[in-house]
């Protein structure tokens, strides 16, 4: 079964419609995977439903477990996927009132960082849950889903799980929820290293005179340059800075500095740091202002 079709007569419920929720919906029409008619949203703020409903053409509801018990599987048809995408400090509260209203046959997915397929299954004693955990440039595409499975979800659920996260870009399915966790110090938090090595080089830039705009110009070009490079090469990295590195050169004189200031133990300390972090999240309920 291709993710093309894996979708096709699916329904999809989303309980909390914020940024997220909005990504995969987005992403879902504009690669027209799904029709608006096979979307139900729930959002407590009527501003926000109107805004959705005129903009996608979905249904907008305000109770969570009407939305849930709208996208119910119906008898042969194509499957139900019921997607969490509140706050962490909102999500035992979503699930107390979801209890009771999930289909056996639908699929539960999860966006909501930290929490537990554990945790989801027993407070809403459902058994077919996915945990992902995606990054921010979903918001245009081209984000990076990490996902893993309970024992209970199905290949069909799978496939379709697959195709409704290939909205916001690549997907990579993990054996475990340890994983998840890994994910969630490299692919999630990545953007925030990216970023700060970014705003680094543009104040360099600007430090020898350059002009902000021409810097970040000169900055944004030269990394994304320097990825698809690397993509397309297939060559390790280290072999590409070899490649540019020449006796004596400027390369060279930069790579001792960055060694020198121990770049790269920097950047190891601080994914695993937020290892540790996500490790300790996932073991407790998440305080009001947590991610
Ligand atoms: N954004 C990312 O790039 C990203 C990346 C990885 C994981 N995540 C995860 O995705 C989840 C959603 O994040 P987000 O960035 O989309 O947050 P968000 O924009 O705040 O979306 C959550 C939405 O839920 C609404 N809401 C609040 N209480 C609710 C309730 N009781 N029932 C239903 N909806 C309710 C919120 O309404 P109000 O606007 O009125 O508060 C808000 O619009 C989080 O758990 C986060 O960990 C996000």
């Amino acid at each position: 079964m291709n993710n093309t079709n894996a979708l096709s007569n699916c329904r999809l419920g989303f309980i909390g419609c914020g940024v997220m929720a909005e990504a995969i919906i987005a992403g879902l029409l504009r690669k027209q995977l799904v029709s608006p008619e096979q979307i139900v949203g729930s959002h407590p703020r009527t501003i926000r439903r109107e805004e959705l409903h005129v903009k996608y053409g979905i249904l907008m509801v305000e109770d969570n477990k009407e939305a849930a018990l709208a996208v119910a599987p119906a008898e042969s048809d194509g499957g139900s996927l019921l997607v969490l995408a509140v706050k962490p400090q909102r999500l035992r509260r979503v699930l107390q009132e979801l209890k009771g209203s999930t289909h056996q046959d639908q699929l539960v997915v999860s966006v909501v960082a930290g929490a537990t397929i554990a945790t989801i299954a027993d407070e809403l004693m459902h058994a077919a849950v996915v945990r992902t955990m995606p990054n921010t440039p979903a918001q245009i595409g081209e984000g990076v889903t990490a996902w893993t499975p309970s024992v209970a979800v199905n290949e069909k659920q799978e496939h379709q799980v697959r195709a409704m996260l290939d909205a916001l870009g690549i997907t990579v399915r993990v054996d475990n929820e340890r994983q998840i966790d890994m994910a969630t110090a490299l692919s999630a938090t990545g953007p925030t290293y990216i970023f700060l090595v970014m705003e680094a080089l543009i104040d360099a830039g600007v430090h020898m005179g350059f002009s902000r705009h021409v810097a970040q110009e000169l900055v944004h070009q030269t990394m994304l340059g320097a990825i698809l490079f690397a993509r397309e090469s297939h060559k390790h990295p280290a072999e590409l800075r070899n490649m540019v590195t020449s006796p004596g050169g400027t390369s060279a004189e930069a790579i001792y500095q960055m060694e020198k200031g121990s770049l790269r133990t920097v950047l190891s300390k601080a994914v695993w740091a937020a290892y540790q972090r996500a490790e300790a999240l996932g073991e407790r309920p998440p305080k009001q202002g947590e991610r």
